[in-house]
């Protein structure tokens, strides 16, 4: 199936109320208790001294999950949406573990614009994390540009996101899946996103044509893809 990019940036607001309702927990935790186990297995703790970056954070779903799992670390998030910025600190303020979320932040953003703005950050990045960007995403050098100008050599980068299906036919059933468990407005965007969402093979030759290919790319189950380990 050809690729149909769609809009980078999540910026309607019912487009954006329908996401941050949305419950995707369930995947969240999967993906946090995932990037501890790459973190135990490189023998890696975060703690005070380090620095957590969530790009396009939405609602701050992972963000938040990722401060309570390491409280005492730093953690960014950054999106370009004002929508989403607004609902993220929205969720922060009335969330019932305060404690653990204090070292929380969020910035409005365009990741394609964090180069610049650099000096946002007091200390390197320890991990670098992204959950369902990728294919929002035009063009892949953009993304790759920024985890690669925003990686050290202590930077651990995990990205996630969807794989695009093969065909037509595969991408309505898992279109016609999604509108059992969610509202017309989250299926829609999803089936959108499923047919912006990059293949495989895709990543894979770019990062291997573009001097990346420390960075290790895999497929999870049938409809995600990962993009995992230093630039
Ligand atoms: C599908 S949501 C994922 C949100 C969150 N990561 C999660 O897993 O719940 C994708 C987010 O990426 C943001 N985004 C897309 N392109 C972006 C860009 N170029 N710069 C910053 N944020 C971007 C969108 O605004 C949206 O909030």
């Amino acid at each position: 199936m050809e690729r149909i990019p769609e809009p980078e940036l999540m910026v309607e607001k019912e487009q954006v109320i329908s996401y941050d309702e949305a419950d995707f927990s369930e995947g969240e935790v999967n993906l946090i208790n995932q990037i501890n186990h790459y973190l135990l297995r490189k023998n890696i703790s975060l703690g005070e001294k380090d620095l957590i970056v969530d790009l396009g954070c939405g609602p701050g779903n992972i963000s938040e999950k990722l401060a309570i799992k390491w409280p005492n670390t730093e953690v960014v998030g950054i999106d370009g949406s004002k929508e989403m910025i607004l609902r993220a600190e929205y969720n922060k303020s009335t969330s019932t573990n305060q404690k653990k979320l204090r070292k929380l932040r969020y910035i409005c953003s365009d990741i394609k614009d964090i180069k610049a703005n650099k000096f946002l950050f007091k200390k390197r990045i320890s991990l670098l994390v992204s959950n369902s960007l990728i294919h929002h995403i035009t063009n892949l050098e953009d993304f790759f540009n920024t985890i690669k100008s925003l990686s050290s050599d202590i930077t651990v980068n995990f990205h996630k996101d969807l794989k695009r299906p093969l065909d037509e036919k595969s991408a309505l059933e898992l279109k016609a899946q999604c509108s059992k468990k969610f509202n017309k407005i989250l299926t829609n965007d999803y089936y959108a996103s499923l047919r912006a969402s990059y293949t495989f093979k895709e990543l894979k030759i770019f990062t291997l044509e573009n001097d990346l290919s420390s960075l290790d790319v895999f497929e999870e189950g049938d409809n995600y893809l990962i993009v995992y380990g230093k630039v």
